[in-house]
């Protein structure tokens, strides 16, 4: 089994996991805007042992997303092997990933998440028992810092395993979701492995993912609120490091990739596509003038016709 990791050229933009968001047509349309990799939505490992049908669905994805990553969570490594064993035969995806720095409660306080950073022991059960299970390559992400356990600490503890990448949210488990990146650990990690180390956390512009880079020495981005306002922040952020300029997205342009998005939820989901494509279409139109007019509208549309003609009149 390739290691597709190997075969990314750097710096590699992933569209970092987002549960409820990181559905087939998001990443579809954020791969179409050039992210190089696509993170699943979070699925369980211990429900894959027991009512896998409803988490396959979840986990279903089209071709034009290659490379996909699925991502697990759980806090039990004797579920991990099955579960990986029956998303590679099922799925067969490019590559599992290992969740280990979501916060929620739900997931957190079961030990799962960002708790396992505090146990290693167990993590590198995990780790093994998931790699017993696929060919697939594995990864994980990871925080900054749990309590007082940093990014380098860990990593330091489970480098011996065979891995094959790691993404880092540059923010601890105190911090949540917003404060300073801490750059410094993403850094100690990637001097430390030999293996491609993601840098995630606060990237919304081609300007903070150089800063980023260039801070850290990472070799490769996990963008994820960033990409919601723009799924077309992929390919700013390539022409923005090639180049050192990019062009600003025109109204016109975010219509289409809107519609194009819409277009490929119905297609995915029929129906329910549509109803799940407001959310999105709210992130897209976000800040604009008139914002809340055009957000009374677009929290009813019913049809990609619906998002058409509301869209036609902004
Ligand atoms: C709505 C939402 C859902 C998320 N779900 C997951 C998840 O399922 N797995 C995960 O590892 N991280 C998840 N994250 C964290 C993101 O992957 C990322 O680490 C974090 O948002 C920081 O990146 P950003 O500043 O680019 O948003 C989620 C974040 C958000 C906002």
């Amino acid at each position: 089994m390739e290691n597709f990791w190997k075969k990314l050229n750097k710096p590699i933009l992933a569209l970092a996991p987002m549960a409820g968001y990181t559905t087939s047509s998001f990443r579809q349309i954020c791969k179409y805007h050039g992210a190089d990799v696509v993170y699943s939505e979070l699925a369980s490992a211990t429900a894959l042992n027991f009512e896998g049908k409803k988490t396959l669905k979840l986990l279903q994805f089209e071709k034009s997303e290659s490379p996909y990553v699925v991502q697990l969570f759980g806090n039990d490594p004797k579920y991990f092997c099955n579960a990986v064993k029956f998303v590679s035969e099922k799925i067969k995806p490019d590559g599992i990933d290992i969740n280990m720095g979501c916060p929620a409660k739900k997931v957190f306080s079961n030990g799962s998440g960002a708790a396992l950073m505090k146990e290693v022991e167990k993590v590198r059960e995990i780790i093994k028992e998931t790699l017993k299970g696929t060919k697939l390559p594995v990864s994980i992400k990871i925080r900054a810092k749990v309590e007082n356990v940093t990014a380098y600490k860990f990593v330091k503890k489970i480098n011996d395993l065979p891995i094959s990448a790691i993404m880092i949210h540059g923010r601890s488990l105190k911090q949540g979701f917003t404060g300073e990146i801490n750059y410094e650990q993403i850094r100690k990690v990637k001097e430390l492995v030999h293996i491609p180390v993601l840098a995630n956390g606060g990237i919304n512009s081609p300007k903070d993912a150089k800063r980023m880079l260039q801070r850290t020495g990472a070799d490769g981005l996990g963008i994820a609120r960033g990409s919601l306002t723009k799924p077309w922040l992929f390919s700013q952020i390539k022409e923005y490091l090639e180049k050192g300029e990019y062009q600003e997205f025109e109204l016109e342009q975010i219509k289409k990739s809107a519609i194009h998005h819409a277009k490929m939820s119905y297609k995915s989901k029929g129906k329910h596509g549509i109803v799940e494509m407001r959310k999105y279409l709210l992130w897209y139109f976000r800040g604009f003038e008139n914002a809340k007019e055009i957000r009374k509208g677009l929290v009813k549309v019913e049809s990609v016709g619906d998002i058409e003609m509301i869209l036609g009149n902004i």
